[in-house]
């Protein structure tokens, strides 16, 4: 285990066109510590992941990882990936088909001439951990996919690295599979500790394994900080979609009276701060924070309401997606299925609805995205 320090790491792709991959990215990450870079595809997180391992070569920057420098630009310092103690798990588990799963799991130890660790049953301990035992003699084409991924967990870990990267190991498995392996996963970083940075572009796996989380935009990284504050106070319009704020509401407060998409809202007046002091607000807000309500009825206590039409309704199980437009813009609200013969099973296209929410369940921004008690949206990734 080791703690890792970025500053203001940098990746050009040369070419006709450079491209900036990367862009002066800096972050502390703590012994032990569990990091999820979370971002949508082409963001720059497996390019990050190949910086730190040394596959990549950075443009500028320095890296160090226990306290030793392994990649420094101004001082010329660029070690190999061999000579970083680092263990890498792919999104394909990229096990060697040849080799039995006792030789995968020993290869990153026999690659570091740590053949001494293998008899000394490195290699038996660390498939126990993955609950993989009884597997180390039969070869990657005779296993499931969750246990191939198990397996090259197992392969990650197996020399003790100070860093394990891990990039999108879980995206390969079927959906409940998934959960499983994650959850092991979270099991098995409470119970042996190891410093890791974990790589995906699925909120909900970000949420359970994060420690931290680092939101990751074009190259740079718009929030750091745990999930609970990431999910409740995210720190730019971009991150609270990434978190499911998947709603937008052009709000607008004229004559005394506050406009939502050019509707005008009822109930409760909401209490909103202008962000920036402008006239015009960016609310976000999650489909479960929707309610809907006949029309002349309440939808809630203490909800601005908006008068909506419907312009679908989905069986969703316990709930019930519900489109329905506002002004010229659709809302997604999931609102609890109630009963057999509840009101909102029946709803159908073109009815008109009561749409409420409650101001404390939404987040506003200025007209660039930004919240206006943040500004340029916490940056700064080294602060906890
Ligand atoms: N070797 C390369 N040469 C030029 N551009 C690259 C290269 N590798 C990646 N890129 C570009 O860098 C961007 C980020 O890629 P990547 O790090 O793979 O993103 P992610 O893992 O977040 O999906 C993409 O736009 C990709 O096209
Ligand atoms: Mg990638």
């Amino acid at each position: 285990m080791a703690d890792v320090h970025i500053e203001g790491l940098t990746k050009i792709f040369a070419g006709k066109q450079p491209t900036t991959v990367i862009e002066d990215l800096n972050m502390e990450i703590r012994d032990g510590e569990f990091i999820v870079l979370l971002g949508p595809s082409g963001c720059g997180k497996t390019t990050m992941l190949r910086c730190l391992a040394g596959l990549e070569n950075p443009t500028r920057g320095r890296i160090s990882l226990g306290g030793q420098t392994v990649y420094d630009a101004t001082r010329r310092v660029n070690l190999s990936p061999d000579k970083r103690s680092i263990g890498m798990v792919f999104q394909s588990y990229a096990l060697w088909p040849h080799m039995t799963v006792r030789k995968n799991v020993a290869y990153p130890l026999r690659a570091r001439g740590m053949k001494d660790k293998i008899k000394a049953g490195w290699v038996e301990e660390t498939a126990r951990l993955v609950d993989c035992e009884s597997l180390l003699d039969r070869y990657p084409g005779q296993l499931s996919g969750g246990q191939q991924q198990r397996i090259a967990l197992a392969r990650g870990l197996v020399a003790r690295p100070d860093l394990i990267l891990l990039d999108e190991p879980l995206s390969n498995l079927d959906a409940r599979l998934r959960d499983s392996v994650r959850t092991q996963l979270h099991e098995l970083h409470s119970r042996i500790g190891f410093t890791a940075v974990f790589v995906t572009h699925d909120q909900s796996e970000a949420l359970a394994l994060g420690d931290r989380l680092a939101i990751m935009r074009d190259g740079i990284i718009e929030q750091f900080d745990t999930p609970q504050q990431v999910f409740d106070q995210p720190a730019t319009e971009y991150v609270a979609d990434f978190v499911g704020m998947t709603n937008v509401l052009l709000c607008e407060q004229r004559d005394g009276a506050w406009f939502f998409n050019g509707t005008v809202a009822a109930g409760e007046p909401p209490v909103l701060e202008m962000p920036g002091g402008g006239q015009l607000a960016r609310v976000r807000i999650r489909p479960e924070d929707l309610r809907v309500a006949p029309t002349g009825e309440s939808p809630g206590p203490k909800m601005t309401q908006l008068m909506a039409r419907v312009e679908d309704a989905e069986y969703g199980g316990r709930s019930i997606n519900v489109v329905a437009s506002v002004g010229d813009n659709r809302l997604h609200a999931r609102v609890p299925a109630g009963g057999w013969d509840s009101w909102v099973r029946k709803l159908g296209q073109g009815q008109e609805v009561c749409l409420g929410f409650r101001m404390d369940d939404a987040r506003c921004y200025d007209e660039a995205g930004q919240r206006e008690e943040s500004p340029a949206g916490s940056q700064q990734a080294t602060e906890a």
